[in-house]
C-alpha cells in the first residue's frame, strides 16, 4: 500500500484538481461577471469580459447567386467582434492563425461540428475550409476570451475548436428562417416586404431588438445580430442587443428571393463576399 504524505496527498488533489474538474476553460464567476460594453469601471480578468471587442455579432447569409446550403435556411457567414460603437479590429494575433480548419476540427474529434458546418457554414467562392479559416484568422483572432492564455493545460488550437463549436451553438439560437416564415415572410420572386416587417419578424428571436440587414441593391442577402456578453465569449451568457450599423435594405420594396438550385453552380459576379468595409461607406 503506497504511503502518502500529507504533502503529496495535495500534490495529488491540485494534480487531480488540474487534470480533471477544471481542465480546460477557466471558469468565470457568475456573480462578479460584467456586462461586455457597460463596465463602468477597469476590469481586469481578461478571460471573462470581452474587451476592446465587447459587441459580438453573429453574422449571417442569405446567398441566393449561387445558393449555397438548404433552401430553407440561412446560413453562417462568422462572429465578429466589435469595439461597442461599430468600429472594430481584424487580423489581431497572425501567430495564432490556422489554414486547415478541418484537420484541427478532426483532430479534436469534433467530427459532428464539422458535419454540421460543412451543411450550415458556406462559402460561395472559396473553399469552405478556407472560408472557415479567414474567419478565425480575421475576427475570432480579436475576441480576447477565447485566447490559450484562458485555458488550463492548454492543447493546441483548443481556443480554434471553441470558437467554432461557439458560432455555431449560437447560430443554432438565431433560425431567421423560421422567425421570418413565421411572420409570413417567405422567399418569393414577386412579393416584396417592408424593412419594419424584417425587424418586428426578427425581433420576435432577439430580445425584441433590432437587427442590421443588408441589402444588394433592393434584395436581402446578410444580416448582423449583435450581443453583448457576461463572461467568456466561448460559453458565456450572450444578451441581445442593438445594432451598431445601420441597414442598408430600403424601408421598402425589399426583395427575398428563393435559392434557386439551378443557379447553385454559377459564381456569384461583383459583390465581395467579405464586404464588411464596403457595407460601412
Ligand atoms: C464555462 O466553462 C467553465 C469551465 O468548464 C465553467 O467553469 C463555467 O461554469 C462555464 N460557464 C458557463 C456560463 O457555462
Ligand atoms: C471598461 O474596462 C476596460 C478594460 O479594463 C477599461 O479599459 C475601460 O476604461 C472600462 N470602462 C470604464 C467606463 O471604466
Amino acid at each position: 500500500m503506497p504511503f502518502y504524505t500529507p504533502k503529496s496527498l495535495l500534490a495529488i488533489a491540485v494534480a487531480d484538481l488540474l487534470a480533471g474538474a477544471t481542465a480546460g476553460l477557466i471558469g468565470c464567476s457568475t456573480t462578479d461577471e460584467v456586462l461586455s460594453c457597460h463596465n463602468t469601471t477597469e476590469v481586469t480578468d481578461m478571460c471573462c469580459f470581452n474587451y476592446p471587442g465587447g459587441a459580438l455579432l453573429q453574422v449571417q447569409f442569405w446567398d441566393t447567386d449561387p445558393a449555397t446550403g438548404p433552401t430553407d435556411s440561412w446560413t453562417i457567414h462568422g462572429l465578429w467582434p466589435d469595439y461597442c460603437d461599430g468600429d472594430y479590429g481584424e487580423d489581431c494575433d497572425t501567430s495564432r492563425e490556422v489554414s486547415d480548419v478541418q484537420t484541427i476540427l478532426e483532430d479534436q474529434g469534433r467530427t459532428d461540428l464539422l458535419e454540421y458546418m460543412e451543411e450550415y457554414w458556406l462559402s460561395d467562392d472559396e473553399s469552405d475550409n478556407e472560408f472557415w479559416a479567414h474567419e478565425w484568422n480575421t475576427h475570432g483572432t480579436c475576441i480576447n476570451t477565447i485566447d490559450p492564455d484562458c485555458y488550463t493545460d492548454y492543447t493546441d488550437n483548443e481556443e480554434v475548436g471553441d470558437f467554432f463549436q461557439e458560432v455555431v451553438d449560437l447560430f443554432k439560437t438565431l433560425d431567421t428562417y423560421t422567425a421570418l416564415s413565421d411572420a409570413g415572410i417567405t422567399p418569393s420572386n414577386d412579393a416584396t416586404y417592408t424593412l419594419a416587417e424584417f425587424q418586428s419578424a426578427l425581433g420576435d428571436i432577439h430580445g425584441g431588438y433590432e437587427v442590421t440587414l443588408l441589402c444588394d441593391d433592393d434584395t436581402v442577402y446578410e444580416l448582423y445580430y449583435y450581443f453583448n456578453v457576461y463572461g467568456s465569449a466561448v460559453n458565456g451568457t450572450y444578451e441581445p442587443t442593438s445594432p451598431l450599423e445601420d441597414s442598408s435594405c430600403p424601408t421598402s420594396g425589399i426583395k427575398y428571393p428563393p435559392k434557386d438550385s439551378s443557379s447553385k453552380k454559377t459564381k456569384r459576379a461583383g459583390r465581395s463576399q467579405r464586404g464588411r468595409k464596403n457595407q460601412k461607406a
